[in-house]
């Protein structure tokens, strides 16, 4: 997602009482943070927030911490939740290279991980960039409850058997699968649309979907 910087968006996101500082410092007690146990469920590259926001409104019963780099992105994000008449109350932003997350969170402290239509870094070169890189699913290896899942939606069809692939070489199983979700009424139950999904599927672009966990639910 490309946004002109914009200046005042540090300030904004200083002041926010929804974006959290200095994030290393709650690792091991994002349960303090939310003051409640409930799962913690984080999204990676969350741009400007519409899946987030729609799945903590959804679900009151979980907690939603929205990853994003850039923070003239993430100030998009913030200024949705705060023209909502009743924001949810179990979300929360943190401003940061992904690569980081196991210093911000410890083992296990992951319930669920999404990732959508993340930057597919088309030169093999950057491939460790991509979110679903083999070093990306190690990285959410130390954090990801035991039960937990990875999510990934994209319209990019190199992408998606690339993360396939990546998935199988890191060691975790691939519980579903689908390249046109919107067609798949099981895995297209419940969906909730992101920006890009939405601008991309009114394009006409089938969208992939994979679920992957470490081990097979018993
Ligand atoms: C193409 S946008 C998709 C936005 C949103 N998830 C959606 O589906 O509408 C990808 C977003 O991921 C962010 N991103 C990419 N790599 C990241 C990383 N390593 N850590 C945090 N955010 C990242 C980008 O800044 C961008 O805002």
């Amino acid at each position: 997602m490309r946004l002109r910087n914009i200046p005042r968006a540090e300030g904004v996101l200083q002041a926010h009482e929804k974006v959290i500082k200095e994030e290393t410092g709650h690792r091991g007690n994002w349960a303090g943070v939310f003051g409640n146990d409930r799962p913690v469920y984080i999204e990676i590259g969350m741009g400007k927030g519409q899946f987030l926001t729609a799945m903590a409104k959804r679900f009151p019963d979980r907690n939603f911490i929205g990853i994003e780099r850039y923070s003239s992105v993430l100030l998009r994000a913030v200024e949705r939740l705060d023209r909502m008449e009743e924001p949810p109350e179990n979300i929360r932003f943190i401003c940061m290279d992904a690569a980081q997350i196991s210093e911000v969170f410890g083992p296990g402290e992951v319930a669920g991980i999404y990732l959508n239509f993340s930057d597919p870094w088309p030169k093999k070169r950057h491939a460790r960039r991509r979110l679903t890189s083999k070093e990306f699913f190690a990285r959410y290896d130390a954090v990801l409850a035991a039960e937990g899942t990875v999510e990934f939606k994209t319209d990019n069809q190199e992408l998606f058997t690339f993360s396939l692939e990546q998935a199988d070489e890191a060691g975790w199983r691939v519980l579903a699968r689908t390249r046109d979700l919107h067609r798949d009424p099981q895995m297209n139950q419940g969906n909730v649309m992101t920006e890009y999904e939405e601008k991309f599927s009114a394009k006409g672009n089938p969208i992939c979907k994979l679920i992957a966990a470490r081990h097979l639910p018993a």
